[in-house]
């Protein structure tokens, strides 16, 4: 769906952590133009909306009924997405919807079903693809400029544990956080074939008592045979940390750490220390999302599929389903 206009009119639906940073964004885009926001909380919608100067929606059907708005940016909680894709799509608006679509892939698969007969441009937001870093590598290992891809490690752990309640409704710590690297390991070597994963309970046992890990340790072979190892944990003392290695036949591509700046202190008891890591997902990837809603943007403008679509979507959940399967029954789970 091209969009006619060269602004493209939005709504975020949704304005917690998430959803008001990417109003934030959508307010300064150029090619943007951020119409309304709305969330079920009234005074978190008024609070955005107040903030930057746009108007608070009544209610998602005022969203979806105002012919204004081109596209709807869905920042809600994951249980929200399925339904709010589907109104979406009815109403013939362009929708980029945070990851994950949802948390059972029964759900998420008769959502496609049910929005195939109204086409329109749907992106799901796997922002790491659009971190410049990471993108470099995929761009350059494209190239051949570390030959044949034969290992990946991607380094994710969180500084700190989420909320309990945060966690009883995220869907585990495969389905909520691996996801991201479930789909960078595709977004590097294509699909998965295999899937052997451990987790423990190490952090956090309230984390345990709600049903979930706070460890874990992936191993994927792609179908092209190279072996994908992944590593999360919910706390790392030393903060966000956030790296990727992608070796090949030639050499190897590596992403390190993010600070605040490169300075680096010398003294009589340290050399070479350097400030903290970027503490949180907001300010690491704070380019990532910008350039990620760009993209969407583009893709609107040009009638082009988004980069991270709804199969991306369905391929990365199969994948952290295959990983749960696995670290349950202790098996190595194959997907095709
Ligand atoms: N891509 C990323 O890096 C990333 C990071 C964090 C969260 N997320 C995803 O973003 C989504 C939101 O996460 P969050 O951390 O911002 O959650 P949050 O709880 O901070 O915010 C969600 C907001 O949605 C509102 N809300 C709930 N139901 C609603 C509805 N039906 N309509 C409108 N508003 C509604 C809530 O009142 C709340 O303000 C989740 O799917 C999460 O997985 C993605």
């Amino acid at each position: 769906m091209p969009a006619t206009s060269p602004i493209v009119h939005f709504a975020v639906l949704g304005c917690g952590r998430i959803g008001r940073m990417h109003a934030g964004i959508l307010a300064r885009l150029p090619r943007a133009r951020l119409v309304s926001v709305f969330d079920v909380a009234n005074a978190t919608a008024s609070e955005t909306a107040h903030r930057l100067g746009v108007a608070k929606a009544a209610s998602i059907d005022a969203v979806l009924n105002d012919t204004s708005i081109q596209a709807v940016l869905i920042a809600t909680p994951t249980n929200t997405h399925v339904d709010l894709i589907i109104a979406a799509a009815k109403a013939g608006k362009a929708i980029l919807c945070e990851k994950p679509i949802d948390l059972d892939m029964r759900r998420v698969l008769a959502c496609e079903r049910e929005i195939a007969p109204y086409p329109t441009t749907i992106m799901i937001g796997f922002n790491r693809r659009f971190d410049p870093a990471f993108r470099a590598i995929r761009d350059r290992a494209q190239q051949g400029e570390i030959g044949k891809i034969e290992q990946i490690i991607i380094s994710s752990r969180d500084p700190e544990p989420p909320p309990t309640g945060f966690i009883a409704a995220s869907g585990g710590l495969f389905r909520d956080m691996t996801i991201h690297d479930f789909d960078m390991a595709r977004y590097l070597v294509g699909d998965i074939a295999e899937v052997h994963a451990f987790g423990s309970v190490l952090v956090d046992q309230a984390i345990g008592e709600a049903g979930d890990i706070d460890s874990g340790m992936i191993t994927l072979r792609a179908k092209s045979g190279a072996l994908v190892h992944i590593n999360n944990t919910r706390r790392c003392v030393y903060g966000y940390d956030q790296r990727l290695e992608v070796f090949g036949s030639k050499g190897m591509l590596l992403a390190g750490n993010r600070t605040a700046t490169t300075v680096q202190g010398f003294s009589t008891n340290q050399t070479g220390a350097g400030d903290l890591l970027l503490h949180t997902f907001i300010e690491r990837y704070s380019e990532a999302y910008a350039a990620e809603v760009d993209h969407f943007v583009e893709c609107l403008h040009r009638g082009i599929t988004p980069l991270t679509n709804f199969k991306d979507g369905i391929e990365a959940l199969r994948v952290a389903e295959a990983a749960l399967e696995s670290m349950r029954t202790g098996r190595t789970v194959r997907l095709d």
